[in-house]
């Protein structure tokens, strides 16, 4: 990657870019004509708060995004709402964002399981590469509040027909216990 972007933990410094994430995440899930799990400013402004956002800068220009969050009583970890803006596409960017993202996670929550749902060929590699493996739903967090988040997806009448076992998305699960003789982070 030629273009050296900024990748950090986002803090109070960056809620400017609040709006401008949500309008990319946006536009992009019209463009692609899938789903997604719809955030509010005042949620990505917590999350930002908590220390769980990754931003990529070119500048101050907004590039990349991605945040985590815990379900089930932190023995889950999620990573959602990775976003590269079009321009800065197919250099690389998401990879690093998702390793920042993986190791902020593996950091705070050493012992919970990172999971993630996509539709995405790029993440799925991504994720691949990190250690996960694709999974059934079974195998993610009961928590209600964590699916209650894909009620906002176009696909949600999917998911709740199936009664919640299957949808489009492509479920992908890193359990640290399958890691632990190669590699702690
Ligand atoms: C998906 C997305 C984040 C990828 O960002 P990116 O910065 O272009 O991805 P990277 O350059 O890091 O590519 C990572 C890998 O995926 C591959 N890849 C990238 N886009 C791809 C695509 N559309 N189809 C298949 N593979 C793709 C790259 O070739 C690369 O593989 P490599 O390691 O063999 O070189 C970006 O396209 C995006 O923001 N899309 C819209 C939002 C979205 O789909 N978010 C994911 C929701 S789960």
């Amino acid at each position: 990657m030629d273009k050296k972007f900024e990748i950090l933990v986002a803090n109070a410094s960056h809620l400017q870019y609040v709006d401008t994430i949500l309008n990319t995440i946006e536009e992009a899930a019209k463009i692609r004509g899938t789903g997604i799990a719809k955030r509010s400013p005042e949620y990505l402004t917590q999350k930002i708060l908590e220390g769980k956002a990754i931003l990529a800068l070119d500048g101050d220009i907004f590039a990349g995004f991605c945040y985590i969050e815990t379900w089930g009583n932190k023995q889950f970890v999620a990573n959602s709402g990775l976003i590269v803006v079009e321009q800065y596409r197919q250099l690389g960017l998401a990879k690093k964002i998702k390793k920042k993202a993986f190791k902020l996670s593996r950091t705070k929550f050493p012992d919970a399981k990172l999971f993630g749902l996509t539709t995405s060929a790029a993440v799925m590699k991504i994720n691949y590469e990190l250690g996960y493996r694709p999974v059934t739903f079974a195998e993610l967090t009961d928590d209600e509040a964590f699916w209650k988040g894909c009620q906002s997806c176009v696909n949600y009448p999917i998911l709740a027909e199936k009664n919640r076992r299957f949808c489009m998305c492509t479920a992908m699960l890193y359990d640290p216990k399958e890691h632990k003789r190669h590699r702690r982070i």
